[in-house]
């Protein structure tokens, strides 16, 4: 298991409710989006082609690619359409002393194959 690894990203009021924003930690862009009472992170790249989900339109905890409208669940990084067969690598997420943090390096990935029942 890969340590933690948190790094600072903004202040809380910099990401509005129900919005994202993309960032860079390393190689890697991620989207972080405010829900209302969390934060939460994905890559930021859709997997279909590459639209930038920080743009999206969010609803519940869900995001809406802003290319094509394919829709990601924010908790698990799959695609809400089963049929779809995509998903997204998510990130833990937390805020302390009114920043937001994202921990890169532990990067969680549900392939759609496992979500079957
Ligand atoms: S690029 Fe995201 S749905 Fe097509």
């Amino acid at each position: 298991m890969s340590e933690s690894n948190w790094t600072p990203i903004t202040r809380t009021e910099n990401i509005p409710a129900h919005e994202g924003r993309s960032v860079q930690i390393g190689g890697l862009e991620l989207a972080i989006f405010n829900l209302g009472d969390r934060f939460v992170t994905i890559e930021n790249q859709c997997p279909h082609k590459g639209g930038p989900l920080c743009d999206g339109i969010v609803s519940g905890a869900e995001v809406v690619c802003p290319l094509h409208g394919w829709r990601f669940d924010l908790n698990t990084g799959l695609a809400v359409r089963a049929s779809l067969a995509a998903c997204v690598t998510t990130f833990p997420t937390r805020v302390a002393d009114g920043i937001v943090l994202v921990d890169a390096g532990r990067g969680r990935r549900i392939e759609p194959e496992a979500a079957v029942a």
